[in-house]
């Protein structure tokens, strides 16, 4: 294996989104300043969705006013139309992240859209965003299953992957956004976008719902994929993805990563520790084994 891997650590944004207790903004900009302390080069902030939809990130703005940017370190924000990228050029935001499916059952829920609208939606917002020199991730979700329509065709998200490409995107994040998939398939899914989107563009998002996404993260390793996304704590969840848990925890990642001799700059004990902090400040313990061995051996809780 090539020996670097770049986690992005999207905690602040897809952890606290599902959270149903308001979450104080002083605690969201807390979290990133925590995080980009570990050494992780993007930590994805926040989200200029409708706070219609989403009311946990309403504070969108405060949240990135109110953060200490380090050097190096890329703090993207979800974007779903043009009124999201307005918000974020006014920020003077240099990376966003725009969001599909491969179904259209829950892209309707998500966006209420169905998936060739949402291109159709997202193509300008990726143009403009490039023209003014803006990194943009694309996001497909739902690509190892959906809540709503069940079985998701790879022929599909292979299809979404490859639009959101063409359009200009500069990496493509491939989510099982409930967590249903498993190694083989994780695999096949990827390599068929591979066919599509060069393998240094495409980054692996998983949910752990029933505790594949290690080994789904390991496969797609093998199979040749160096970027990958997780959340300190194992927070997370879809609002609009019925079932959705957590996902993959950040320390749980780093220590098998660490174990595979794969770098990643990021200061593992550091990511627990903030596990620890965000699972007091949200009045539980995080979904991870390392929290869980850190607590056993007596750190606070
Ligand atoms: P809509 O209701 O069809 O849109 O929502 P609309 O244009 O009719 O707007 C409704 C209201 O929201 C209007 O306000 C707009 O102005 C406002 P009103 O006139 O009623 O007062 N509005 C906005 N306000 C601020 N910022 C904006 C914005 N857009 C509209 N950007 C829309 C369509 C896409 C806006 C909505 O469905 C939405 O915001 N959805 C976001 C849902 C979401 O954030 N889901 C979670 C993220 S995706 C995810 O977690 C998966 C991922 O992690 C990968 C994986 O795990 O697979 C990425
Ligand atoms: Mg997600």
């Amino acid at each position: 294996m090539r020996d670097v891997v770049r986690v992005v650590e999207v905690g602040p944004r897809d952890g606290l989104q599902n959270e149903k207790a308001q979450v104080p903004t002083a605690t969201k900009i807390a979290l990133i300043d925590r995080l980009s302390a570990c050494g992780f080069p993007v930590v994805e902030a926040t989200s200029f969705v409708s706070p219609k939809w989403v009311p946990q990130l309403a504070d969108a703005e405060d949240v990135l006013a109110g953060i200490t940017r380090r050097e190096g370190v890329a703090y993207p924000v979800l974007v779903p139309n043009d009124k999201g990228l307005a918000r974020a050029m006014a920020m003077g935001e240099r990376h966003i992240a725009v969001f599909t499916a491969a179904s259209d059952a829950f892209n309707l829920k998500n966006t209420n859209i169905d998936v060739d609208g949402s291109l159709a939606r997202l193509e300008p917002v990726v143009e403009q965003a490039r023209a003014a020199g803006v990194s943009v991730r694309g996001y497909v979700s739902t690509v190892l299953g959906c809540p709503y329509q069940g079985a998701v065709p790879v022929r599909d998200v292979v299809r979404v992957a490859g639009a959101l490409h063409a359009m200009g995107c500069d990496e493509i994040s491939l989510g099982d956004t409930i967590g249903v998939g498993t190694p083989a398939k994780a695999r096949e899914m990827l390599l068929a976008c591979a066919q599509v989107v060069p393998m240094p563009q495409l980054a692996v998002h998983f949910h752990d719902t029933y505790g594949q996404a290690l080994a789904n993260v390991l496969t797609c390793l093998e199979a040749g994929v160096r970027v990958v996304d997780s959340a300190v704590g194992g927070l997370g969840g879809c609002p609009y993805a019925k079932g959705a848990s957590g996902n993959l925890a950040t320390e749980d990642l780093l220590y098998m990563l660490e174990g595979l001799g794969l770098e990643t700059g990021v200061d593992r004990d550091a990511v627990t520790r903030t596990a620890l902090w965000i699972g007091e400040a949200l009045g539980r313990r995080p979904a991870s084994k390392l929290a869980a061995v850190a607590l056993a051996n007596g750190a606070a809780d």
